[in-house]
């Protein structure tokens, strides 16, 4: 039996991992650390709670001693690195706390898996590291070795996590992989991001606020893959290397919003253009390649069946989002998007 250490379990993309760990692998116990930041929801993980093979810490990344105290208590055997500031446009307004969770608080992890006897390690890294390709190049697609341009000061925090983890590895021997996706979307992603602000909005009537002309191009993942792939790398991937993860399913956003707008049956008027997000990437597309060759990995779910089953969730599940609507997620809302 192995102990996986899971950091930001109680997020969007950390808590889908954990309740992939708990049904795939029966053997395994899963231990979650995570400070629940506004992002970090503790109802996420109620059946998780549940189960005896999982345990869960109020802990922030960034505290040395509190780390410390989690991995003399449990002895993982990997770590696997989600906790971080994930929104772009807190970034822009506030990047102070990018910097430290992205950066220092992945140092404070890995130091502990070198404390312990060089622990394996896996950061969660995004392809935002490597800022954005050209709407008029299709062609061009972000691969391992693109070099890294970071845009924005999250994704800047997270390509310094990169550096850092390959510098950990290259210097101290430390037994690690990083993992690169594209956008994800699925159940418990916090609704400020695009999916989910667009579905809570479109239930409520409210307009869709759509940044600049809505040309900009994500390439979009359901979370489960997202989730397996990091899965297979934490197994089976080569210490030191990075590994792409997306699946060739790349979209505008007015698209998107046309397309939950027809979902729900809610008319397109409630689509509203916005002043543009400063210094905005315009498209991420990633290559697979390496994944798939080396791992066997190939997204399983459609962007049709995954966004109708992502639709069907946060209409099953009101009470989760709606929650979040009625706290302070309103203040920020209202600073976000009022007279924007
Ligand atoms: P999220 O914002 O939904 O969740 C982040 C979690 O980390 C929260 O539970 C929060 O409480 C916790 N956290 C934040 N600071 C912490 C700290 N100092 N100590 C302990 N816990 C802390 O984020 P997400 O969308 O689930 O993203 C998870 C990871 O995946 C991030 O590293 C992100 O960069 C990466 N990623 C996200 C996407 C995406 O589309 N969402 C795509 C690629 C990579
Ligand atoms: P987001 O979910 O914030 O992810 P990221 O910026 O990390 O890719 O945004 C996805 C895309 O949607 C991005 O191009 C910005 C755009 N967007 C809007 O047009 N309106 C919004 O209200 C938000 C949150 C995002």
């Amino acid at each position: 039996m192995s102990t996986i250490l899971v950091t930001g379990g109680a997020g969007f993309i950390g808590a889908n991992f954990v309740y992939y760990l708990l049904e795939n692998h029966p053997e395994d116990r899963v231990v979650c650390v995570d400070s629940l930041t506004y992002a970090g929801n503790l109802s996420t993980l109620r059946a998780a709670l549940a189960d005896s093979r999982f345990a869960f810490y109020r802990q922030d990344i960034r505290d040395r001693a509190g780390i410390e105290a989690v991995f003399q208590k449990e002895k993982p055997d990997a770590v696997v690195n989600f906790a971080a500031e994930s929104h772009v446009d807190r970034s822009i307004d506030a990047p102070e706390i990018f910097l430290q969770t992205n950066i220092l608080g992945a140092q404070v992890m890995m130091d502990a898996c070198l404390a312990h006897g060089n622990v394996r390690f896996h950061q969660v890294s995004t392809d935002e590291v490597y800022g954005d390709l050209p709407l008029d190049r299709p062609d061009l697609l972000f691969r391992e070795d693109t070099p890294l341009h970071a845009s924005s000061p999250y994704s800047a925090s997270k390509a310094a996590a990169d550096l850092l983890v390959q510098a950990y590895c290259r210097t101290y021997g430390l037994a690690a992989t990083i993992s690169r996706c594209s956008n994800n979307y699925g159940p418990y992603q916090f609704p400020e991001k695009f999916i989910p602000l667009l579905i809570a909005n479109c239930l409520s009537d409210k307009p869709l606020p759509i940044y600049g002309k809505g040309l900009n191009v994500r390439d979009w993942l359901y979370v489960a893959d997202h989730c397996k792939a990091v899965d297979l790398i934490l197994r089976r991937g080569r210490i030191g290397q990075v590994y792409n993860i997306g699946g060739h399913n790349e979209m505008r956003n007015i698209d998107i919003a046309r397309l939950i707008c027809r979902a729900l049956d809610k008319p397109e008027s409630l689509i509203t253009y916005v002043t543009d997000r400063k210094g905005h990437d315009l498209r991420y597309a990633i290559d697979p390649e390496k994944i798939h060759t080396e791992l066997g990995w190939s997204p399983e779910t459609a962007f049709a069946d995954g966004i109708r089953r992502t639709v069907d969730w946060y209409l099953a599940n009101r009470p989760w989002w709606e929650e979040i609507l009625s706290g302070e997620y309103r203040d920020y809302y209202r600073k976000m998007y009022d007279d924007r």
